[in-house]
């Protein structure tokens, strides 16, 4: 008794001089960043752990009372010491009883450390978009939701929490657990609660650069107990410890065990946690509070009800080179990474683009595992692959003041000032023709009305183009244009092509007029991108395009919806044969159109019906994306009071032996929603010019690519691939022989009605 007390006094008397001494050792030694991180406070421990003669956390006391504290820390009965924030999540995946094959959502911003837990639990990391704030979208979330869906595993990027309650409503709407991945959101506040502490499972990392530090090392935490009894075993093997005697493993589990060593520090750290971060808060506020407004960037988000604790700082670029960015901010002492990952975290492994996993099996993409295929390309989340291309991250932490705030701040403007604007990224889309030369084209238009009016505005946004003249028999119509867009004006077409030269016409006039004008052209020279129908007839239509031969020039018809994103994405699935063998199809273009007094109905002017009309785009569409149309049989009704018909059934056998039928009208009552099926062996596609929507027979629902854009956007692709033809000289994605085949199938639709035969053979000879 007289020992320990005596023992207690020198202690007293011993620890402020020790600490003095071990803290003036310490404080020269920071870390490249500032960062002073460890101090007399980690020593003494470790001192005491080290003297303990014992490291091994299983019977240590450290260990223990990391995680107690840890636990009470958080306000959570439950904390499980590991060796990483990988570990940690592995932990908190062990826990959940996956199957093979299960999908986990997670973030697509993330590091590696999120997704290989996943993998090695052999199971299917699905990525939700992210929106605005970095952090995975809710919404997308919910979309990604399939019955296999065992888990989301949320990341708190940056340090700027998830939008909670939305994702938790999603999860418990459907049932799912949530873990929360904590590594880079120590201490991070959301609507007045800790992150990782709103779900069912909290994970951290201590590795060296996150808010506490052991070097590596992590924790997770749950107020579950059932899995705190799951997580426990799972980081010890798995090893239900009773004393000596035999074994027992009760489930495969990992050795994670943190030790005492590391848990000393750990210990230290956490007292140190809150203030890391409270200092962190107030500078990363203060840097958005001095970004805010600066022409060209976006600060950091911070997601509302939350207080973010800025593990490093995203700023936004709007345009310019992130990269030079970077380096110039770096040669002015001013740390910068451009864009984080570089690329979102699907395309940074092989163990996801090339499914590199467990040896050459494949695992869990095989279909041993699942019958589902899964691919990892650019594009699977487009809003984080924009991120990325535009954000820098400035590592601001603790050891910063606000002039080291405002210096960053400067720095960064002036970077800015002097970097040089590179063009945007162009979206991923049907792409046109690539363009050679950087000379303008001179273009006309003939037919200053409607559709005119569509080429025109869409040949106002492409900067290669210069628009040379305007023709209209009304001339007013082409001052019109002309008023717009500068160029002379015409009432003839010949009196033009006296006056002008020029590389291409838009022919946008009545039907009838195509093959006038458009020989006219062509004889002098002149490309053209030609309003459907090409033609009225196809003998018409035949001699235009020897014309166009003998003079090589382009005679494109203008199939516009040949240039919307989802039948390019079509187009690729069943180029690549990913639907097997086509068996049949169905196509749906509807609307109203008033026909009646207009030259639509009058057949000398029109050629014909909506089979005339519509019918181009339907049997080129069907052509573009299945092939060759070999027989039609065509029915139809007429409701308007017209003398064309508005309305027509035209049933088709395609080349390769498939069977379809194409329904157009002019006279649907209510507006239609055009769609095309398209039904294989192996799969199928539904096309409804919002969005794609397909599905292989192994999978158990539809995938579906929302399209981004509209009529408008395909009618500018259309434009931009004839502008591109004009330089380059040959198109991409039309073809002079296009036009004529399609006119082909129309005018046999026709002769069709006429002898009333229920097929005929069609084959273009
Ligand atoms: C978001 C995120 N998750 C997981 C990890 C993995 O943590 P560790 O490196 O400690 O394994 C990290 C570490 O960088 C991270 O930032």
């Amino acid at each position: 008794m007289i020992r320990v007390v005596l023992s207690k006094i020198k202690n007293s008397i011993k620890e402020p001089v020790v600490n003095f001494i071990l803290n003036m050792l310490m404080s020269p030694a920071k870390n490249f960043q500032g960062r002073r991180l460890f101090d007399a406070s980690e020593l003494r421990l470790l001192h005491k752990a080290l003297l303990s003669q014992n490291l091994f956390g299983i019977d240590g006391k450290f260990v223990p009372e990391f995680e107690k504290e840890y636990a009470k820390f958080y306000g959570v009965p439950y904390a499980v010491a590991s060796t990483s924030g990988t570990a940690a999540i592995h932990t908190a995946l062990g826990a959940l009883d996956l199957n093979p094959g299960d999908e986990i959502i997670t973030a697509p911003i993330t590091d590696l450390g999120t997704i290989i837990p996943i993998l090695y639990q052999q199971c299917i990391p699905v990525f939700a978009d992210v929106d605005h704030s970095y952090n995975m979208d809710p919404k997308d979330v919910e979309k990604k939701v399939t019955s296999r869906t065992k888990a989301i595993l949320v990341v708190h990027l940056l340090g700027n929490p998830c939008d909670m309650d939305a994702m938790l409503a999603v999860a418990r709407k459907h049932n799912i657990p949530v873990v929360e991945d904590c590594s880079q959101a120590h201490v991070t506040e959301y609507k007045g609660k800790y992150v990782g502490t709103i779900g069912d499972i909290g994970c951290y990392s201590f590795q060296q650069a996150k808010h506490m530090t052991t070097g590596d090392g992590g924790m997770t935490i749950t107020s579950n107990k059932a899995y705190y009894e799951k997580m426990k075993l799972f980081v010890d093997k798995g090893y239900a410890r009773q004393g000596w005697g035999s074994r027992a493993y009760l489930f495969l589990g990992m050795n994670y065990r943190m030790n005492e060593l590391t848990a000393a520090v750990g210990l230290a750290q956490l007292k140190k946690v809150k203030e890391v971060v409270k200092k962190r808060n107030e500078l990363g506020t203060y840097m958005t509070q001095l970004l805010t407004g600066l022409p060209g960037v976006i600060p950091a988000p911070v997601t509302e009800g939350a207080k973010a604790s800025y593990w490093q700082y995203p700023v936004y670029i709007k345009q310019g080179n992130i990269e030079t960015l970077a380096k110039k901010m770096i040669d002015q002492k001013v740390w910068a990474l451009a864009g984080y990952t570089g690329k979102p975290i699907y395309l940074c492994s092989e163990s996801l683009t090339n499914k590199k996993t467990f040896g050459t099996s494949g695992f869990p993409f095989s279909t041993k595992v699942t019958d589902k295929v899964y691919e990892y390309n650019e594009g699977l989340c487009p809003k984080a692959e924009d991120l990325l291309r535009h954000m820098i991250l400035i590592p601001l932490n603790e050891s910063w003041d606000n002039a080291r705030v405002e210096r960053a701040v400067s720095v960064l403007k002036s970077c800015l000032g002097d970097s040089p604007v590179i063009k945007e990224t162009p979206k991923a889309a049907a792409v046109p023709v690539e363009t050679k030369a950087e000379k303008k084209v001179r273009i006309a238009i003939i037919g200053c009305g409607q559709m005119g009016r569509w080429h025109l505005n869409a040949y106002k946004q492409n900067s290669q183009v210069e628009l040379a003249a305007f023709v209209d028999s009304d001339l007013s119509k082409a001052q019109k244009f002309a008023q717009e867009a500068g160029g002379k004006v015409y009432v003839s077409h010949q009196d033009m092509l006296k006056n002008e030269k020029l590389d291409g016409v838009s022919l946008c006039t009545v039907p009838n007029s195509h093959y006038a004008i458009g020989l006219d052209l062509l004889n002098a020279g002149v490309n053209v991108l030609c309003e459907k129908p090409l033609a009225v007839s196809v003998r018409e239509a035949q001699a235009m395009t020897a014309k166009a031969k003998e003079k090589n020039k382009l005679l494109l018809a203008a199939f516009k919806f040949r240039f919307f994103e989802e039948v390019q994405k079509a187009k690729e699935l069943l180029d690549k044969n990913s639907l097997g063998r086509i068996l049949n199809f169905r196509l749906m273009f509807g609307g109203y159109i008033n026909m009646e007094g207009s030259w639509y109905a009058d057949k000398k002017i029109s050629g014909g019906g909506i089979i005339m009309d519509n019918g181009p785009h339907a049997f080129d569409l069907i052509r573009y994306l299945l092939g060759d149309i070999e027989k039609v049989s065509a029915e139809t009704t007429t409701s308007q009071n017209i003398s064309v018909e508005d309305t027509a059934q035209v049933s088709c056998v395609l080349k390769n032996g498939a069977k379809g039928v194409i329904d157009v009208s002019w006279t649907t009552s209510v507006p239609a929603n055009n769609y095309l099926e398209i039904y294989g062996e192996d799969g199928c596609l539904l096309l409804d010019f919002k969005g794609l929507s397909y599905k292989f027979k192994t999978w158990d629902e539809f995938k579906r690519i929302d399209n981004a854009g509209n009529m408008k956007i395909a009618f500018n692709r259309q434009i931009d691939h004839f502008v591109g033809a004009l330089q380059a000289g040959v198109p991409s994605i039309i073809t002079n022989q296009d036009g004529l085949l399609t006119q082909q199938v129309i005018e046999n639709a026709y002769v069709s009605l006429r002898v009333k035969e229920k097929e005929l053979d069609a084959t273009i000879r």
